[in-house]
C-alpha cells in the first residue's frame, strides 16, 4: 500500500514550480489532490499530470491572500473528499527591491500572499483537522527567512514570519495530533528563479556547498516525508532543503 493512500492533500500555488512537484509527489504516494492557484489554465496542466498517477484532482481558483476565497475553496474540498489530511501552504511571490526603494505596495503584496496566505490556509483547515484529531500542515518558508537577503526585505520578513507562525500553530495543534512544520528551500530552479540575472545565479551558486541548484522534486520529497503518518513525532521543525547554503 502506498504511504498516502486514501488521504487528501490541499496544495496552494499548485500550478507550477515547487507546488506542481509537490502535487505530483503526493499523488505518486497515493493521495488525492486539491490544487489551489490563481492561474486556472496552468493549474489544469498540473491536474492532468496528477490524474495520470491514478488519483483524483480537484482544481480550485483562489487567491490565498483572501480569507473568504480560501475558506470557500477548502469547503469545496471537504464536500468532494471524505477528509482533509494534508495542507501544504506553498503559494508565494517575490517583489524584490532595495529597502530604501521598496514601495508600500511591494511590501504589502508580498506579506499578504506569503504570510497572511499561510495564516489563511491554516485557519481554513484547522477546524476540520482538529475535529478529525489528525492532520499534517507543511508551510513553505525559505532560507532567507533565517539569513536575510539583500533586496528582499519584504520576502525575508514574510518567510521569517512563516517560521514563527509554524511554531505557534505546532504548539497550539499538537494535542489534536496535527503536526505543523516548515520546509525552507534554498535556490530551486523554478519560474520564480528563472528571471534572475546570470550574475545573481553565479553568486548564488558559489554559496552552495553541494555545487548545484536544487530541483522542485528535492523540496517535494521532504514535504512528502512530513505528510506521512510515521512523521507524527516531528512538529514545529524547519527543514532546510538548500544543498548546505544556509548552514
Ligand atoms: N524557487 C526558489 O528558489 C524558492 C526558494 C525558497 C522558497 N521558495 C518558495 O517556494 C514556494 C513556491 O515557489 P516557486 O519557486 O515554485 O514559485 P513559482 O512562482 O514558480 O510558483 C508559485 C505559484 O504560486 C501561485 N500564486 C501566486 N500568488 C498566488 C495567490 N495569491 N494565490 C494562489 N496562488 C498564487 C502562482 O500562480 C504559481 O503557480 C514559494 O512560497 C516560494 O517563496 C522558492
Amino acid at each position: 500500500m502506498k504511504p498516502l493512500e486514501g488521504k487528501t492533500a490541499v496544495v496552494t500555488g499548485a500550478a507550477q514550480g515547487i507546488g506542481r512537484a509537490i502535487c505530483l509527489r503526493l499523488a505518486e504516494d497515493g493521495a488525492n489532490i486539491a490544487g489551489v492557484d490563481v492561474a486556472q489554465d496552468v493549474l489544469e496542466e498540473t491536474g492532468a499530470m496528477v490524474r495520470e498517477k491514478g488519483v483524483q484532482f480537484l482544481g480550485l481558483q483562489a487567491d490565498v491572500s483572501r480569507f473568504d476565497q480560501m475558506r470557500e475553496a477548502v469547503a469545496k474540498v471537504a464536500q468532494t473528499f471524505e477528509s482533509i489530511d494534508i495542507m501544504v501552504n506553498n503559494a508565494g511571490i517575490t517583489r524584490d527591491n532595495f529597502l530604501i526603494r521598496m514601495s508600500e505596495e511591494e511590501w504589502d503584496r508580498v506579506l499578504a500572499i506569503n504570510l497572511k496566505g499561510v495564516f489563511n490556509g491554516i485557519k481554513a483547515v484547522a477546524r476540520t483537522m482538529t475535529k478529525q484529531r489528525s492532520g499534517r500542515i507543511v508551510n513553505i518558508a525559505s532560507v532567507v527567512g533565517m539569513t536575510g537577503n539583500v533586496g528582499q526585505a519584504n520576502y525575508s520578513a514574510s518567510k521569517a514570519g512563516v517560521i514563527g507562525l509554524t511554531k505557534t500553530a505546532a504548539k497550539e495543534l499538537a494535542k489534536r495530533n496535527v503536526t505543523v512544520n516548515a520546509v525552507a528551500p534554498g535556490f530551486i530552479v523554478t519560474p520564480m528563479t528563472d528571471h534572475l540575472s546570470e550574475e545573481a545565479r553565479e553568486a548564488a551558486l558559489s554559496s552552495i556547498p553541494v555545487g548545484c541548484f536544487g530541483q522542485s522534486e528535492d523540496v517535494a520529497a521532504v514535504v512528502a516525508f512530513l505528510a506521512r503518518t510515521d512523521a507524527a513525532y516531528v512538529t514545529g521543525e524547519v527543514i532546510r532543503v538548500d544543498g548546505g547554503m544556509a548552514m
